[in-house]
């Protein structure tokens, strides 16, 4: 029930951190890859190609979500059916409130939040037709805390968890899993100036249960198993991988 050889899925935001290892862990998995971020990750594509996985990159900027359609169309040409969605890419600005600009908000929720929706509308309309399909979207310990300094992307993580949910409302009865995962503090660039910062650095750890820091493979296997059979009857939840954080 956790065999997923074989599937093909679109990995966003892989050209590294946390989604570039998701994409590694479903390659293992024998998984066909649709990569799409900015940057074109080529050690990725060539690592995921000794895999003996098919691997097609696409270039695209989410801060410009009108041309999701076409983007997914392209997908589709390439690859016919794709089975398992996973909303990964994600920005973060951070600035007091008082001084946080119309920019920004933007620019993070189109990223993080309309183009997430769209994906999954565009995808999610494939997957209901053909009355089947994982949709994994990249929530945060921020869908369900404020954060500090980060008012657009609480707001945006906050939506995706609460449409993930509206979705799966909708497509679980056609077997489409709309679920999220919600990763705790990890070690990716995206947290480079909280691990920086020497005061908040340690406030942060002195309230993660397990002691440490995630690393970007501590998502894998919840990965696995939200695109797996094993949880074909497990509908809009957000999973936290936080090392205890929330419980605290
Ligand atoms: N790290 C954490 O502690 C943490 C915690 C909770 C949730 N998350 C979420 O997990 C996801 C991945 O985070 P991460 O830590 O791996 O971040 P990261 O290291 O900053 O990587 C972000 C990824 O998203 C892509 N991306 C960013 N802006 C984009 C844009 N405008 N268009 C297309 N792709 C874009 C980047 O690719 P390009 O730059 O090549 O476009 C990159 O592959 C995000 O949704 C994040 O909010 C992270």
């Amino acid at each position: 029930m956790f065999d997923i050889s074989g599937k093909n899925a679109i990995v966003t935001g892989a050209s590294r951190g946390l989604g570039s290892v998701l994409a590694f862990g479903l390659g293992k998995a024998g998984v066909n890859l649709a990569l799409v971020s900015r940057t074109i990750p080529t050690d990725l594509i060539q690592e995921l190609q000794e895999l003996n996985v098919r691997v097609v990159a696409y270039s695209f900027d989410f801060s410009n979500p009108s041309r999701i359609p076409e983007l997914v169309e392209k997908i589709y040409q390439d690859f016919e059916q794709i089975d398992i969605l996973v909303n990964n890419a994600g920005a973060q600005r951070r600035s007091d409130s008082v001084d946080f600009s119309e920019e920004d908000w933007d620019y993070v929720i189109n990223v993080n939040q309309k183009s997430v929706f769209l994906m999954c509308r565009e995808v999610g309309r494939h997957m209901v037709k053909a009355r089947h399909g994982k949709i994994i979207n990249m929530a945060s310990l921020l869908s369900f805390q404020g954060g500090y300094r980060v008012p657009a992307y609480a707001a945006s993580k906050g939506a995706v968890m609460q449409f993930s949910k509206s979705l799966a409302n909708e497509w679980a009865k056609f077997n489409v899993n709309v679920n999220c995962i919600a990763p705790g503090y990890m070690l990716t660039e995206m947290n480079t100036a909280l691990v920086n910062d020497p005061i908040r650095s340690e406030q942060i750890l002195v309230r993660i249960p397990a002691g440490r820091w995630g690393h970007p493979e501590d998502l894998i296997g919840t990965a696995l198993f939200l695109a797996s059979p094993a949880s074909d009857y497990i509908h809009g939840i957000t999973l936290p991988v936080d090392g205890g954080w929330l419980g605290r």
